[in-house]
């Protein structure tokens, strides 16, 4: 299975909202197809959404009528920017949207002075680098993070919140990708996937995805995680992120949080693997990110169903903020950064900054 495919200039998902019972695939042709795959989750998990994204501003770049700009370039570029502003508006938390956004607005800029005609070309190239790259990011992270774990010698129980996996990401996945590197090792006794209510990405997607691969992995509801900390002997607990700001504070799947107080409170250490992509320095601490609050009708109902009274009043914001305190550590592509804070992640920055 396939997370995302370009194909003849067609953006092909895999609708992951029919998951894990029908494998359907949406073919996306326009940029608003693209948006609303994003929105209604049939693509998620934030890597993923930066790479859909990146292929969502070509087909925007495509929609324009370049004759209409007389090789006014820079007009071209500014009505282009503008329906990268309207696509990144598709979700509000994953920073990875509006980053993978903002390289193909300043590709579209590079390219304008080659003229109009380069514009389109460049884009697509790009897309499908930042597509690729992914790939090799989840590959590197993955390693860094199964050397990290496999320093505690000896077979992992490990505990995960929401899909993380190759379904959230073009490669292996961001914890997921971790898992599977300690599987090859030989290091993974359980995986408890947490079901991650309400739109249960961790019963119907990381679930199917670790049985795929012959992991041995566990589903519970997600206010069994404490017990099962308590009595199963729980190593480590990793998730993914979709904004990590400049103290190391990570917003993820809802439910997170509240997995790294239980971490804490039995002493297990809570991992965040994520890209550098992930991180948003210009916001200093967790509670500048912006989050998602989704459809009432996602937490009354279950999967369509309904479980409580169509009036019922409701909250259901899609993340929440982890601490930076309970992290024992971010894995990223670029190696591990341990003790995150408002002096490691900079420090972390700046030294492979200066390595390249
Ligand atoms: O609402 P979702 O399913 O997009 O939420 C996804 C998550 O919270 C993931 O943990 C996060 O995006 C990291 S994916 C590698």
């Amino acid at each position: 299975m396939e997370t995302l495919r370009w194909q003849k200039g067609q953006l092909i998902l895999l609708d992951q909202t029919k998951l894990p019972m029908t494998e359907d695939y949406r073919t996306c042709t326009s940029w608003q197809d693209v948006y609303d795959a994003i929105a209604i989750l049939a693509v998620r998990g934030a890597p993923a959404i930066g790479v859909a994204a990146a292929y969502g501003a070509v087909l925007a770049a495509r929609s324009l009528d370049q004759t209409a700009y007389g090789g006014d370039t820079a007009a071209f570029c500014a009505d282009f920017e503008d329906l990268c502003r309207r696509l990144d508006g598709a979700r509000p938390t994953a920073v990875n949207l509006h980053w993978a956004l903002e390289q193909m607005k300043e590709t579209a800029r590079n390219a304008a002075g080659q003229g109009m005609a380069a514009i389109v070309p460049a884009l697509e190239a790009k897309a499908v680098q930042l597509h690729q790259e992914d790939v090799a990011i989840n590959t590197a992270m993955a390693e860094y993070g199964a050397d990290e774990l496999a320093k505690q010698g000896k077979t992992l129980t490990i505990l995960t919140h929401c899909n993380a996996g190759a379904l959230a990401t073009a490669g292996v996945g961001t914890a997921l990708g971790v898992i599977r590197a300690l599987h090859k090792r030989g290091l993974i006794r359980m995986v408890y996937a947490d079901e991650t209510r309400p739109l249960l990405q961790g019963a119907r997607l990381t679930v199917s995805e670790l049985m795929a691969d012959g992991i041995p992995v566990t589903l519970i509801t997600d206010n069994m995680a404490a017990w099962v900390m308590k009595t199963k002997g729980v190593d480590a607990v990793i998730v993914g992120a979709d904004r990590i700001t400049a103290n190391g504070d990570t917003a993820n799947k809802i439910g997170t949080y509240g997995v790294s107080i239980l971490a804490r409170a039995h002493g297990v250490p809570f991992y965040v693997a994520a890209p550098v992509s992930t991180f948003d320095l210009s916001l200093q601490t967790g509670e500048q990110i912006p989050i998602e609050e989704r459809d009432h009708d996602e937490v009354r109902c279950f999967q369509g169903v309904p479980a409580a009274l169509p009036d019922a009043a409701v909250c259901n914001p899609a993340f929440d903020v982890t601490p930076h305190k309970n992290i024992a550590a971010i894995i990223t592509e670029k190696g591990v950064l341990s003790h995150p804070d408002a002096v490691q992640v900079p420090a972390f920055f700046a030294e492979f900054t200066e390595k390249r």
